[in-house]
């Protein structure tokens, strides 16, 4: 039977390798306590030189192995290590892995101490070594370094299987089929009978079981191929309800368990054609981004927690339907909470624009094989990424791409990732990066420009570098970042034969000199790199159907905008209808504005008249002569006192003529209406009705600080494979609920209990927010977490910390 021992707490690490062997055993003198996921250097937020992540370490673990542990077998599970390593047990050399993206395993068995103590030592090469993709040239994005995913150790029998690929068939029919491959190893040198027993598990716990066979297994690897037609129609996975199974199967010899497992899948139909992308027969327009794993601090090397949440803040925050993996396979985890919620996935093979040469390619190509074989029984994936990112034509290279991905898994589409028209499309989909849109022009370019064949058609990247927002960016920057983001889905959502677009990204990265702002940050993201929203979030979350989103995105402090006024705030939102008030009174009620926003399903609402019968009521002015004052008041926002044209220079006049007013009164109506001098502070109120009903409020104006507000993505923790994360986003709010975008507070953080804070213990806001992780240290127990300001004081988060 299988047996699973997580190598993941306890390892001992060093910046080097020097001593990584000594003769009195491996002495630990020098070497730091850590667990995995982990990165090789903690890295300060920016302004750091990308060279100090590459360098050669030394990571060591010592684990005993018991005799009822011990199975015939023993192999080595990496998830993912940073970027070359050769692996040693108890002294002996296990084996080498080129490659920081994917899993590999080591078959250890020949080297296992049953007796005593084990000393696994890992030698991880983090330096861009030329022969190992994506290095050879430049890259827009770090890589990190360290052994930053999972470990384990796993034992298994001469027989045991070693992968499951499971297939559905027809699902759309009553004739639904399965279709599974078993591949098997048979170490134990000699044909062997064996029984294989397959169930279904249902998401209700209930079973079926649907196969049983006899079979006579050569020596060494095997693939069995089983179909099962399906008597009860199986519910479907789809993005509203991602309905998952699991295939278990059991490998049995003379009536002994040799070996079980179980996989997860679903049923779904997925497949784009020249008029978009089909979900189950059903035509869905793809609004996606484009994801990074990295987090600030630690780059790649975050566990489940901080992997589950991302997904989450993807699907259910910012509503989108598609992730791109750019530019590589991402964590396990990731793909395991798309497949719960529903977000589809497409996932690509490492690169950035360079190829490099024989041997590099060989590694490439390994790579599609380890993708595909890791992740093609998820439902969420519909596209294989076989191209190196943005790369020229190459199609000896994307032959062998294509063919590996095609014969392992021939019902799934590829696609690979192009910056230009016309190239040679070996590939089901034609995925094109379309970066026309500059602000002004025509939001993407017209498919036939790019791609002359019927080739399925879809926008991989949109904006990014083409306008680089800071979460503490002018307002006026940040809205047109989101209104950028909007055209271009506006634009994808009216033709046809785009299948959908993918902008550019989810959040801001750390990233090489070359790119970026000069502090090894591309600020592209519509989140920063603490996952906290900008503007441009509002323009994928407002086009989600189920909850309501109201964004108003406009602080309305017209001192923030150019000239001092305010012309327009536009309003992110799925509601029916905005009403307007000002100190309690009402302005209006403002609808979706679908001449501009033909396209998406959710036009933002703008609005530029914040005055409504504002005059004629508080003035005691006749309804026209008010209309007439709000007209001139609002050519003064539009052009300018100084610039006022002629004609309204004359309605003025003969305003102030018709009503009697003073020089003083006119300016006086300016002033109250328009700059909101002197008096009141103004409190905007926007209102989103849905129905009628009123679903959502939002008050805007100048307000004071009300304090530093902490929130916690969780209260509990849990470890299971290794520790967990958590995630606490700090806010400076002021008296009407916004973010003090301009606040800079210095706060120290503390814990007390298990666990500790990654990264600083002194931070201070950026754009007013900020956030931290804590992560458990392989205890269980109470951690506090104390979030300490000179300004607000002191506040204390609770989390209970369970270890499974
Ligand atoms: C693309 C590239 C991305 C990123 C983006 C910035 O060309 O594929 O990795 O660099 O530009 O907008």
């Amino acid at each position: 039977m299988r047996s699973i021992m997580n190598l993941n707490f306890g390892w001992k690490y060093k910046e080097s390798f020097e001593d990584a062997f000594v003769e009195n055993g491996f002495d630990d003198s020098g070497f730091a306590d850590v667990m995995l996921p982990h990165a090789n250097i903690e890295l300060p937020y920016n302004n750091f030189n990308e060279k100090c992540i590459q360098f050669i370490s030394c990571y060591r673990k010592k684990f005993p192995v018991t005799g009822e542990q011990a199975g015939e077998r023993a192999i080595l599970h990496f998830d993912g290590v940073m970027a070359y390593c050769r692996v040693y047990l108890n002294g002996s050399y296990a084996g080498e892995h080129k490659g920081g993206y994917t899993p590999f395993r080591l078959d250890v068995t020949g080297f296992i101490r049953e007796d005593g103590e084990n000393v696994l030592v890992v030698m991880v090469d983090s330096t861009e070594r030329e022969d190992i993709p994506p290095f050879g040239h430049v890259i827009d994005y770090l890589t990190y370094g360290g052994i930053y995913r999972e470990v384990s150790l796993v034992f298994v029998q001469e027989i045991h299987v070693d992968n499951l690929h499971i297939r559905t068939k027809d699902v759309l029919t009553e004739n639904m089929k399965m279709e599974i491959d078993l591949h098997l190893e048979n170490h134990s040198g000699a044909e062997k009978a064996i029984v294989i027993e397959f169930e279904l598990l249902c998401r209700d716990e209930s079973k079926l079981k649907f196969m049983e066979g006899g079979v006579t297994l050569a020596p060494g690897p095997s693939k069995l191929t089983f179909t099962k037609a399906l008597v009860q129609k199986m519910e479907l996975w789809d993005l509203q309800a991602p309905n998952l199974y699991h295939v278990a199967v059991k490998v049995l010899h003379d009536g002994v368990l040799l070996d079980e497992c179980k996989e997860r899948f679903g049923f779904r139909e997925a497949v784009f054609q020249k008029d978009g992308f089909h979900l189950n027969g059903k035509r869905i327009k793809l609004r996606g981004l484009n994801r990074h794993q990295s987090f600030p601090y630690v780059g790649y090397a975050m566990p489940k927690g901080a992997q589950y949440k991302d997904a989450e803040i993807l699907k259910l925050d910012l509503g989108v339907n598609l992730v791109r993996l750019s530019h590589y396979p991402q964590s396990r985890h990731f793909l395991d909470r798309c497949d719960e919620l529903g977000l589809l996935v497409f996932e690509e093979m490492p690169g950035w624009q360079h190829i490099g040469d024989e041997a590099w390619q060989d590694v490439a190509v390994q790579n599609v094989e380890d993708m595909i074989k890791r992740d093609w029984n998820r439902p969420c994936v519909i596209l294989w990424g076989v191209r190196i990112n943005e790369s020229a034509d190459d199609d000896r290279f994307y032959a062998r791409t294509n063919r590996v991905a095609k014969e392992l898994d021939p019902d799934r589409q590829t696609g690979g990732v192009r910056n230009f028209g016309g190239s040679r499309l070996l590939e089901d989909v034609y995925t094109y990066n379309d970066f026309v849109h500059d602000g002004l022009n025509d939001a993407l370019q017209p498919r036939s420009r790019i791609v002359k064949t019927d080739a399925p058609y879809l926008v991989t990247e949109h904006n990014g570098h083409m306008f680089p927002t800071k979460k503490y960016d002018n307002e006026s920057r940040r809205i047109e970042q989101a209104l950028r983001h909007l055209r271009v889905m506006d634009k994808m959502y009216r033709a046809a034969d785009i299948s959908g677009a993918i902008g550019w990204c989810m959040s801001d990265y750390n990233t090489h000199r070359d790119f970026g702002s000069g502090d090894r940050i591309c600020y592209h993201g519509v989140l920063d790199m603490f996952r906290i929203p900008k503007e441009a979030a509002w323009a994928y979350s407002s086009q989600q159907e189920g909850s309501p989103v109201m964004e108003v995105a406009a602080s309305m402090v017209p001192g923030e905008r150019d000239g001092g006024v305010l012309r327009e705030a536009i309003v992110f939102t799925n509601c029916d209808s905005v009403r307007l008030s000002k100190n309690g009174t009402y302005v209006g009620t403002y609808g979706p504005d679908r001449e501009a926003y033909p396209g998406i399903p959710h036009p933002p609402v703008v609005i530029t008249d914040f005055i409504g019968d504002l005059i004629e009521k508080n003035e005691g002015f006749a309804k026209n002569d008010a209309m007439l004052a709000k007209e001139i008041l609002q050519a003064v926002v539009r052009h300018g006192d100084q610039s006022l044209p002629m004609k309204y220079k004359l309605k003025m006049a003969y305003l102030m003529f018709k009503c009697h007013l003073s020089h003083a009164k006119a300016v006086a109506l300016y002033t109250t209406y328009v700059a909101n001098w002197g008096g009141k502070s103004p409190v905007y109120e926007f209102t989103g009705f849905v129905s009628d009903k009123p679903v959502g409020t939002s008050r805007k104006g100048p307000a004071d600080s009300a304090g530093l507000f902490a929130v916690a993505d969780k209260d509990r923790l849990v470890e299971e494979e290794t520790y967990d994360v958590c995630r606490i986003v700090l806010k400076h709010l002021d008296s009407l609920g916004n973010v003090m975008t301009l606040s800079n507070e210095v706060i120290t953080l503390e814990t007390e209990g298990p666990g500790e804070v990654i990264g600083p213990g002194q931070i201070a806001l950026i754009g007013g927010s900020i956030a931290f992780w804590v992560k458990t240290a392989g205890k269980s127990g109470t951690l506090q977490v104390r979030v300490r300001s000179g300004r607000f004081g002191d506040q204390t988060l609770s989390f209970a910390v369970e270890k499974r």
